[in-house]
């Protein structure tokens, strides 16, 4: 008897144009280099392709967790016992228009922020350090440099990955607050419109070479890591707390708090997820022990069945 995953992985290559791999390993996806397999990914050629996997795969029942370019994700060595769905080769393009910003959930954060400068339309610059997808910042409300993707963010459109149906939700209906966006259970963001303002393309690149400068600066760009590891605490900064208490440079295995900046772990080569997690864990009780504080995790966890509880 075919199991359920080799019924879709079948479903998929026969109905589909895009790519489909078994046993995928997710190390190869996320930027800090860990993780183990996928038993499904799939690679949706464009919007199109990923309409019409939408019903093979929700009548698969399996697991589905949507990726964009893996930049704030922590999968665990275990991996993953579903079906992985990568937005960032197919689903990527962007559209300037005279008052907004269209972009695919795949498209890189990065190109959106440069086409909107090019354009002349200002609102993005502070994306333009920022690696990953449009659609995982739309998900974790990504910003940098007092900006964040949801202040300019108007709608967002998505498929609810149950039901198969179309969902078009505007910026008011969805609660969000700093890195955190309160979007349904299973929607899979597909597209989202930002509005845009008027400017001068060489102004508004002089502020993001500001800002690519003070990140080079102050931040381990060399190193692999997923951005960020904790939140901010209110009022506070997550990165001094870890340095205040002493933790830079702590390692476990091949895997470090960074010199450059505390609130990075960095893998050095080689690591696994279990040595990031076991480092997050001396370095939580280390910053409670200094300062009372609770460090919350920004970077999402991915067990075997998806999405785990922080
Ligand atoms: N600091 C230290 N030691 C360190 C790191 C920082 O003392 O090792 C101090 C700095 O001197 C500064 C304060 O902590 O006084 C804040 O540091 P920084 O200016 O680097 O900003 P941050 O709060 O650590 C936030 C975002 C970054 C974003 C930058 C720039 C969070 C968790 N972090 O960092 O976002 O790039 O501001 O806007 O919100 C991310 O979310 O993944 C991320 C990297």
């Amino acid at each position: 008897m075919p199991s359920q995953r080799d019924l879709l992985a079948r479903a998929i290559r026969d109905g589909c144009r895009g790519e489909l791999r078994v046993d995928e390993s997710l190390s190869r996806h996320t930027t800090f280099g860990v993780g183990g397999p996928a038993d499904l990914f799939f690679l949706p050629a464009d919007l199109e392709d990923l309409a019409v996997s939408i019903p093979l795969i929700r009548d698969a029942g399996l697991p589905v967790l949507p990726l964009g370019g893996g930049t704030n994700m922590l999968v665990q060595d275990v991996g993953f016992r579903g079906l992985v769905i990568g937005l960032a080769g197919g689903a990527t393009q962007i559209e300037i228009r005279e008052d907004e910003g269209v972009a695919q959930a795949g498209a890189s954060l990065q190109v959106f922020s440069r086409r909107c400068q090019r354009a002349g339309k200002t609102g993005m610059e502070f994306g333009c350090g920022i690696p990953g997808t449009v659609g995982g910042a739309v998900c974790g409300n990504a910003g940098a440099w007092g900006g964040e993707t949801w202040n300019d963010l108007v709608w967002v459109r998505g498929t609810d990955l149950r039901s198969g149906e179309e969902v078009g939700l505007k910026k008011a209906e969805v609660p969000h607050s700093y890195r955190h966006a309160e979007l349904p259970d299973g929607l899979l963001i597909v597209e989202a419109g930002f509005s845009l303002g008027e400017g001068d393309p060489a102004e508004i690149l002089e502020r993001m070479n500001r800002m690519l400068t003070e990140r080079k600066t102050s931040q381990p760009l060399s190193n692999r890591s997923s951005g960020c590891m904790f939140k901010n605490p209110p009022g506070s900064s997550a990165g001094l707390l870890i340095d205040r208490a002493g933790a830079k440079g702590w390692s476990v295995g091949n895997v470090s708090v960074s010199e450059v900046h505390a609130n990075f772990v960095v893998n050095r080569g080689g690591g696994s997820a279990s040595d990031v997690l076991s480092l997050v864990d001396r370095v939580r009780d280390r910053v409670r022990q200094d300062s009372g504080v609770e460090l919350e995790l920004e970077v999402r966890v991915v067990g075997e069945q998806g999405f785990e509880e922080p």
